[in-house]
């Protein structure tokens, strides 16, 4: 059958002049509708503005910026501006240390994201002949439903396989003809690594035709390493929980940067610094805000990663502009295995257990098995270090309240006191990422 290229072929091809058009429409409206939080009403009092200032599409620089801090201070609804009523769903980060984030959404912001996902599937060439698989966590990691429900509707027949249990997954791929799949880098590597061992050749025995692979900075390198050894053109596949999750830009054909959407956001680049715009092409701190969004809309979100917008149309005829492979963070985010970390959570954790003295240090490596985390600390002066039983008993409780609060399990190392050397000349070195890029 002769499908489009483009799975909303108006939105995405229209011209510029007309989607800032669309834009301008749209950032009015959510200005607007921000003004039924109180969080919004105070933060526009202070700055002495009102959505009638909003003429232009420029003056989204007028507006305040909104941080990852002020969803965590007014946990869980406080950005709320629709009725609880009308909420049908909420994503929440991991933590119990100190407030997670809380994204909401209404029914119409559920079909927005499945509709930005299915643009992203059916951009890199999956069509509802395609089956296609998710290794992502379920619940609340948003690649989980977020993908699962973008597949859908594009009417793929969908395997939510969910993450882990690589044996299971590699049966999956195989017995239901598994085309397009979806897993983070690490773990497309790890699916390969398993299918060695099991003597499984991907080109031979199995279907696998596109990856996308996301939530995780990765180079070149590692995405055509991906390509080589499972058979697949894999595409670079952006998200951000707090905007909704996957389905925020992703790669085209050309695999020459990631289209944003930006009929569902307003796009700047800041020097994370001096909070001044930069121009295009130059790296910064990527700032988004959300103009389609009902239950709780994000005006100037400072999402911390640092990208540039890549100059130029792009030739696969879509109007919207291209970010380049993300670089990193302006923060001490960590992502292991597709989940975000602060060592502030774990350093919480840590100094709830009074047998533990206050010095730790946490070495990311790569390993067979795949990317590990393993924390060093040590114990207070007065634990004896000659009860062997009392400190398995304490290892095996810090590593259970670690993984409840981050969601992955740590090794823990319990050391004498005065062992670790977690300070360089000036300041305290309590992370040391060691992972091999590929
Ligand atoms: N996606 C899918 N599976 C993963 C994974 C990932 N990002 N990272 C690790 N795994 C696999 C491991 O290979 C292992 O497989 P096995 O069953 O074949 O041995 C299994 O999951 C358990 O991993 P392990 O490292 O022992 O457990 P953990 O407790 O440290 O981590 C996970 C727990 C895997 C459940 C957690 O890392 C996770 O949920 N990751 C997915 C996050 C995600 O979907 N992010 C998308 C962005 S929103
Ligand atoms: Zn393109």
């Amino acid at each position: 059958m002769e499908y489009s290229p483009y799975y909303n072929p108006e939105l995405e091809t229209m011209p510029r002049k007309e989607l800032e058009r669309l834009q301008l429409e749209r950032l009015q409206h959510t200005v607007r509708h921000c003004m039924n939080a109180e969080f919004y009403r105070k933060k526009f009092a202070e700055l002495g503005i009102t959505p009638d200032d909003i003429k232009s599409l420029d003056d989204v620089r007028r507006l305040p910026f909104t941080t990852k801090e002020d969803l965590r201070e007014n946990y869980p609804f406080g950005l709320a501006c629709v009725p609880m009523r009308d909420c049908t769903r909420l994503h929440s980060s991991s933590g119990t240390t100190g407030n997670p984030t809380v994204v909401l959404h209404t029914k119409k912001d559920l079909d927005e994201w499945a509709t930005a996902v299915a643009r992203c599937l059916w951009m890199v060439g999956s069509r509802p002949e395609d089956v296609f698989q998710n290794s992502a966590g379920y619940g609340m990691f948003t690649a989980g439903l977020g993908f699962q429900y973008g597949a859908e509707a594009v009417g793929m027949l969908t395997v939510p396989a969910a993450a882990g249990n690589t044996t299971r997954q590699i049966k999956f791929i195989r017995d239901f003809g598994t085309t397009v799949l979806h897993a983070i880098p690490s773990y497309a590597s790890r699916i390969y690594e398993v299918m060695r061992e099991e003597g499984v050749d991907p080109r031979r025995d199995t279907k696998l035709r596109v990856l996308c692979i996301g939530a995780e900075p990765h180079s070149e390198e590692q995405r055509q390493r991906i390509e080589e050894n499972l058979g697949v053109k894999a595409y670079n596949s952006y998200g951000i929980s707090e905007m909704m999750g996957p389905g925020v830009a992703f790669e085209c054909p050309q695999q020459n940067g990631l289209h944003i959407w930006e009929d569902y956001f307003i796009v700047e680049i800041i020097d994370p610094v001096t909070l001044e715009p930069l121009p295009d092409g130059e790296l910064g701190e990527l700032v988004l805000t959300t103009i389609n969004r009902e239950a709780m809309p994000l005006l100037r979100y400072r999402t911390r990663d640092l990208t540039r917008i890549l100059p130029g149309e792009c030739s696969c005829g879509r109007c919207h502009r291209r970010l380049a492979r993300l670089q990193g963070r302006s923060d001490d985010m960590i992502i292991l295995k597709g989940v975000n970390i602060f060592p502030i959570q774990i350093e919480k954790t840590l100094l709830k257990f009074r047998e533990l003295a206050t010095d730790y240090l946490i070495t990311l490596e790569t390993k067979e098995e795949g990317d590990t985390m393993t924390i060093d600390v040590e114990l207070a002066a007065d634990f004896s270090t000659d009860d062997f039983k009392a400190l398995l008993a304490l290892e095996k409780n810090v590593t259970r309240l670690l993984k409840d609060e981050i969601l992955i399990t740590p090794k823990i190392h319990l050391v004498p006191k005065g062992t670790l050397t977690v300070s360089d000349e000036k300041k305290a070195v309590r992370v040391k990422d060691l992972r091999k890029l590929f």
